[in-house]
């Protein structure tokens, strides 16, 4: 019996050991993680693209040009184009008025790391599609313009420009956050008196009364603050048009130089609001808009225009509320929407 006891008593030291030695390597190895990753903590380098891109003597030609497409792309390929042969995008907006920062800011949709993510499946189209024809895509939405033919020089140049970013300055975010942060959907509809007030108080300084924007002085320039809706901004069928991701956006990056994905100035549901309040105005249509999704379960749910798969009122797809339609195509279809 003795012998017995003492056997347990041994079994209990030895096994209480072993644990506490788990319990040190375990710390000790996230610890020595910590310690040997020291570029995590880097800080966050300043975009400033004359440095970083335009002066730059490491960076081949065609990346420069390319950074002036997407950041001047008025001038280097819409309106403000003197050969109109050259003119693709259709509106005075830049790609780089919502891909913040020449496209580094995470948050705002940046482009770091999207070369290896596509090819990629587009409900848009139900197809898998490359970054070619999700560039073709903001062409023809977002810029208001029309698509680029196979092997358009400038596209070569976005995407150039597009890839440089991976190896050229990878270090320029430590956190890339891709697309935009969602927000918390409300369980109410788009509320556009207080859309209006938070826009008054927010927003009406640099985008205007209007919404029309303000050119630079040298008006050659394009603008200084883009237009969010009237004829020179993104048409109907773009992504921005839809309240839950324009939300999502303005969120994590506006009003600008106020509001970062990890510091936002707005709620949630302020974003909600203002975003119902600068999509209830006219802005330019885009054709054939019924064709988008060919399957219809797929479409977003904030998708303003029709037909979708589903009873809601069109009113209610563009203003919300949404919490009712995610329960409806989570029972009948199993899909999570989020947008
Ligand atoms: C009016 C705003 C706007 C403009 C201007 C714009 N885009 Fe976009 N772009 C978006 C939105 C919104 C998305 C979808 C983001 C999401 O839902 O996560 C997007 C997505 C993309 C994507 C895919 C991003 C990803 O993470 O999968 C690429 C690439 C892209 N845009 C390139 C461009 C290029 C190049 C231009 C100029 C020719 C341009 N965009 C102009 C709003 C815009
Ligand atoms: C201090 C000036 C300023 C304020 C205030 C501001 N914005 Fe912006 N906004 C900008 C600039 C500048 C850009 C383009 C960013 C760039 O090119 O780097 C922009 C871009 C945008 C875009 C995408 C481009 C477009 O034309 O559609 C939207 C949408 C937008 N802002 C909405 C808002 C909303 C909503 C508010 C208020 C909550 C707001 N902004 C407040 C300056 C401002």
């Amino acid at each position: 019996m003795e012998l017995y006891k003492k056997l347990v008593s041994k079994l209990i030291n030895i096994i209480a050991l072993s644990t506490i030695l788990i319990i040190v390597v375990f710390f000790w190895v996230i610890n020595h993680d910590k310690i040997w990753t020291p570029e995590l903590e880097d800080p966050i380098l300043e975009w400033n693209p004359y440095d970083l891109v335009l002066n730059n003597s490491d960076v081949p030609n065609e990346v420069k040009e390319g950074f002036l497409l997407l950041d001047s792309s008025s001038i280097y390929m819409g309106p403000l184009n003197k050969d109109p042969k050259l003119r693709y995008s259709g509106n005075n907006l830049s790609c780089t008025n919502c891909h913040l920062n020449g496209g580094t800011k995470s948050g705002a949709a940046p482009w770091f790391g999207i070369i290896d993510r596509f090819p990629q499946f587009s409900g848009r189209s139900n197809k898998v599609g490359t970054l070619f024809e999700r560039i073709n895509g903001c062409m023809e939405r977002s810029m208001n313009g029309k698509a680029f033919p196979k092997n358009a020089s400038q596209m070569k140049k976005m995407i150039a420009y597009i890839e440089w970013l991976d190896y050229g300055i990878p270090k320029l975010n430590s956190k890339k956050i891709s697309g935009y942060p969602s927000i918390e959907i409300p369980f109410k509809a788009v509320d556009k008196k207080v859309g209006e007030e938070i826009y008054l108080r927010e927003c009406v300084v640099c985008h205007g009364k209007n919404g029309e924007g303000i050119l630079y002085q040298d008006s050659k320039k394009g603008y200084q603050y883009p237009p969010l809706w009237g004829n020179d901004t993104y048409n109907d069928g773009a992504g921005m048009n839809r309240v839950l991701t324009a939300a999502a956006f303005i969120k994590n990056n506006m009003p600008y130089l106020q509001a970062s994905w990890e510091n936002p100035k707005l709620s949630d549901e302020e974003a909600y609001h203002v975003a119902g309040y600068i999509n209830s105005f006219p802005r330019p249509s885009k054709k054939n808009k019924e064709m988008d999704y060919p399957d219809k379960k797929l479409k977003p749910i904030s998708t303003p225009y029709g037909p979708w798969s589903d009873n809601f009122s069109s009113e209610q797809h563009k203003y919300g509320p949404y919490p009712p339609m995610i329960e409806y195509y989570k029972k009948t279809f199993g899909i999570k929407k989020s947008k």
